[in-house]
């Protein structure tokens, strides 16, 4: 088992789930972030700590894409522990569908 970002942190990435994460699991693409499954130990700590209610428990139905994108891009984005500046306009997309075929871009983030 293993907790994953949804889509509901696509051009949210407020980044609160960094700076809780015991193990630095967190991996940064251009407008959010993933979960490598394999080194999440599933305290659950980051759950509650997101603004927008991206990370769920992989336990949860309907998950499985989201654990393989989770899985996929975990392995080729920058690791990120560190809390940057979200979006401007992050609050604007907070709650809103279908931002996965949308706006998901497969570009890396920065890292840090
Ligand atoms: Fe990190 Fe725990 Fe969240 Fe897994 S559940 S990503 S180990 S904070
Ligand atoms: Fe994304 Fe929520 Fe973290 S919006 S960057 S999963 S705090």
């Amino acid at each position: 088992m293993a907790y994953v970002v949804t889509d509901a942190c696509i051009r949210c990435k407020y980044m609160d789930c960094v700076e809780v994460c015991p193990v630095d699991c967190f991996y940064e693409g251009e407008n959010m972030l993933v979960i490598n499954p394999s080194e999440c130990i599933d305290c659950g700590v980051c759950e509650p700590e997101c603004p927008a209610e991206a990370i769920l428990p992989d336990t949860e139905s309907g998950l499985e894409s989201w654990l393989e994108l989770n899985a996929k891009y975990s392995a080729v984005w920058p690791n990120i522990t560190t809390k940057g500046t979200p979006p401007a306009d992050a609050d604007e997309f907070k709650g809103v569908d279908g931002k996965l075929e949308a706006y998901f871009s497969e570009n890396p983030g920065q890292g840090s």
